[in-house]
């Protein structure tokens, strides 16, 4: 342990538990954007489904990139399967498109660009930060964003879209969030990678709310799945 790796005042456990506390806080905040004002007789699902395929491909994609950077044996299993999890969620909703009559074979959802989010992601380069930021808080987001369009699916009667990310999606995010609070308490032991996590957390959760305020402010866009 170096000079600045001294003994934290708080546990792994411990610190996890405090993260998720603040992080609980940010994602109410964060739902109630995400569900602000009357939607636009334009927001369909279509359209939205189109933005989960961008998010569902940017959280493959830095997963991946992560993988090979990382050495941490079990942060590098977790990677690797978050990485072929969130390529199924596109596929399945690239498949949904297309029984709804959209041509989703002709959707790049790299056109305008990946997101200020994942180029702040796939800048960060401790185990601690990325589990902080990409798994436990990217993936705590995905779920309540996910929930918020659940509801919304489900007002507008399509309960098969509904079902989809109910039964399917769902539940791999949290797989997710939860895989990554248990690496949490085991690679946020010292109090420096504890400060870089929860700063890389606090900063994932600002990144997400600008995204989607300027997505609402600018094209009317609400109620987005997340990851
Ligand atoms: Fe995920
Ligand atoms: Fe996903």
């Amino acid at each position: 342990m170096s000079a600045e790796q001294t003994k934290p005042s708080l546990t792994g456990e411990e610190f996890t538990a405090s993260l998720a506390e603040e992080n609980r806080v940010a994602l109410e905040r964060l739902a109630q954007l995400s569900t602000a004002g009357e939607p636009t007789p334009d927001l369909s699902i279509e359209r939205l489904l189109r933005i989960a395929l961008k998010n569902e491909l940017e959280a493959s994609e830095v997963a991946a990139i992560w993988m090979s950077t990382t050495s941490e044996l079990d942060v590098k299993l977790a990677l690797a399967r978050q990485t072929g999890d969130e390529a199924k969620h596109y596929r399945l909703i690239a498949d949904r498109l297309k029984a709804l009559g959209v041509d989703a074979d002709r959707i790049d959802p790299r056109e305008g660009g990946y997101s200020p989010l994942f180029e702040y992601l796939r800048a960060l380069q401790s185990t601690a930060a990325r589990v902080a930021a990409g798994q436990f808080t990217r993936e705590g987001i995905a779920l309540v964003r996910n929930q918020c369009f659940i509801d919304f699916c489900e007002a507008l009667g399509d309960m098969e879209t509904a079902a989809l990310y109910r039964d399917v999606i769902q539940p791999d995010e949290m797989q997710h969030h939860e895989l990554g609070r248990r690496l949490l308490t085991l690679y946020a032991a010292t109090e420096n990678e504890q400060q870089v996590a929860r700063q890389a957390a606090r900063r994932t959760l600002e990144l997400a709310e600008e995204i989607q305020e300027m997505a609402r402010l600018k094209a009317g866009i609400s109620r987005a799945p997340g990851c």
